[in-house]
Parts: structure tokens; C-alpha cells; sequence
């Protein structure tokens, strides 16, 4: 087998597939020879995303409107995938949102239920619906966070729903292994894009330039991720390269929870 091979035959579907990680992540998928789904919140950005994956074959990647927090959509999406590609290999839950940052005694109740509605409730409707479809051998991986292993002043309800999804990643793993189907979680440390700059920018009180500065002096690696660098550890869980990880919680923070 070679590297161009990884993901021939497999179909994956994405959720926050029109964002910067989620697009990441299709179009490495698509280049190790993976059909995708994209599933977002808007048409316009979906229409624009898929049409930047690349694919050799355009019938190789399909869109559709999904908000991950609404059960009928989330299952709308499943059927849909599976009707349009014939099968279901890998689900990437990926959507997420960051709230704002304020300490726990002040943090806004309707603004910690959004941010648990859209990153642990989104993630386990996909859970939910996917592993139901999803063929013996196949792959959920979840998107956490470093907050998702340690935690900053100021972040309760991300922090929250991100460790929230290492609960929903061990409990599921050992649900579907008589399958064969692994189930993982993934812990980006800050990533090159707007949804990091604008926490960072937030947190810190300072240029976006400066606020960048200030989170990589926290960082062993001293830098930024870039999303093809955490696209890159999504491909190798949707592929078969190493089965026997399942319930793993994968830091790809160069060093910061360490
Ligand atoms: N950027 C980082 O540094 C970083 C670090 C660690 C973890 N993460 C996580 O990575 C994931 C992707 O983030 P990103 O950096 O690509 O940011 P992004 O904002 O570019 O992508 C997130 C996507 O999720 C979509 N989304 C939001 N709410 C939704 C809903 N209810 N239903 C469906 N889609 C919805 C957004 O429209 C957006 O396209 C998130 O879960 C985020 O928490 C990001």
C-alpha cells in the first residue's frame, strides 16, 4: 500500500466541514483517495468550502446543511451520506465553539448551555447516528482540545465540554470494539486560524500579533499549529494504519499540555 492510498474506498463525513480544521481535514482525506461530507451550518461557506477540497473526481465530496445540536439534522446527515456514497467509514465531530471568557462566579448560563449544546451535545448526536452506520473497521474521531487535559482561568464552559468529550470517547470505544470501529479523540493546541486568534485576542487584551506571542511563549514548540498538521493526525485515525488504538485521547499541542 502506499501513502496516496491511505483512505481509498473509505467515506468519511466532517461536521464543522466548512472551518478551518474541518476543511483541513477533507482535503487531506481527499487526497488519500477518501469520499466526503461536508456538514455546516451555512450553504454559502459549505458551497464554497467543497468547492476548495480539490478533488481529482468533484463527485467525490457532497455538502449539506447540518446544525450538529438539532438531532433530526444530525440524522438527515447520516442517511444522506450513506445514500449519496453507498457506505460509511469514518465521522469526524468536529464542530465547536470557543463562548467567551470570563471567570466561573460571572460566566453567562445561556452562553455555557450553547457551548455544551454545540460541542458535547453536537458530538454525541454524530456519535449517536454514525456509529450506527458506520461499517466494522471504521473510525469516530471527536475533536477535543489541550482544554479538553488541562485547563486556563476564564474558559469554563469550553474547558468543560471538551473534557466532557474524553467521557463520551471511552464510554463509546468500548460500545463498538466487537465491531472493530475505534474511537478517539483528538486535543489540538492552538491552531494558525481565526477561531484561535480571536480567543487569544480576547484572553490576552492585546494585538492579535502580541496575544499570539504571549500563548507561544506557553508552547514547547514555540508556535502554532498549522490545520494541516492536525488535518495530518485526523487521516492516520480514519485509516487502518494502526487498528489497535481506540479510546485514546491524542494531545497534537506541541507540548503545551504536557
Ligand atoms: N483553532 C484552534 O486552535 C483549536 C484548538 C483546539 C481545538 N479546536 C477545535 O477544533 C474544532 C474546529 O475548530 P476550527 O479551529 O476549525 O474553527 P472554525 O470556527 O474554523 O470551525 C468550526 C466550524 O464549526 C461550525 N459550527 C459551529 N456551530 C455549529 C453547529 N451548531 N452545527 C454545525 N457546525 C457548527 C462553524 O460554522 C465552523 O465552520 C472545534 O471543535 C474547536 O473547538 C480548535
Amino acid at each position: 500500500m502506499t501513502m496516496a492510498e491511505r483512505l481509498t474506498g473509505k467515506v468519511a463525513l466532517i461536521s464543522g466541514g466548512a472551518g478551518s480544521i474541518g476543511l483541513a481535514s477533507a482535503r487531506a482525506m481527499v487526497a488519500e483517495g477518501a469520499r466526503v461530507m461536508l456538514l455546516d451550518l451555512d450553504a454559502g461557506a459549505l458551497e464554497r468550502a467543497a468547492a476548495t477540497v480539490g478533488a481529482p473526481d468533484p463527485d467525490a465530496v457532497a455538502h449539506q446543511v447540518c446544525d450538529v445540536t438539532d438531532e433530526e439534522q444530525v440524522a438527515s446527515a447520516v442517511r444522506a451520506t450513506v445514500e449519496r456514497f453507498g457506505r460509511l467509514d469514518v465521522a469526524f465531530a468536529n464542530a465547536g465553539i470557543a463562548g467567551v471568557i470570563a471567570p466561573v462566579v460571572e460566566y453567562p448560563l445561556d452562553v455555557f448551555e450553547r457551548v455544551m449544546a454545540v460541542n458535547v451535545t453536537g458530538a454525541f448526536l454524530i456519535a449517536k447516528h454514525a456509529l450506527a452506520a458506520i461499517a466494522p473497521g471504521g473510525s469516530l474521531i471527536v475533536t477535543s482540545s489541550t482544554v479538553g487535559l488541562t485547563s486556563e482561568a476564564g474558559i469554563a464552559a469550553y474547558a468543560t465540554s471538551k473534557h466532557a468529550l474524553v467521557g463520551l470517547i471511552r464510554t463509546a470505544a468500548k460500545e463498538v470494539a466487537d465491531r472493530g470501529i475505534r474511537v478517539n479523540s483528538i486535543h489540538p493546541g492552538p491552531v494558525d486560524n481565526e477561531f484561535q486568534h480571536a480567543i487569544e485576542v480576547e484572553a490576552v487584551g492585546a494585538s492579535p500579533e502580541e496575544s499570539a506571542r504571549a500563548f507561544e511563549s506557553k508552547i514547547p514548540l514555540a508556535r502554532h499549529a498549522a490545520p494541516e498538521e492536525i488535518a495530518a493526525l485526523v487521516v492516520f485515525l480514519a485509516s487502518d494504519e494502526c487498528p489497535f488504538i481506540t479510546g485514546a485521547t491524542l494531545a497534537a499541542d506541541g507540548g503545551l499540555s504536557i
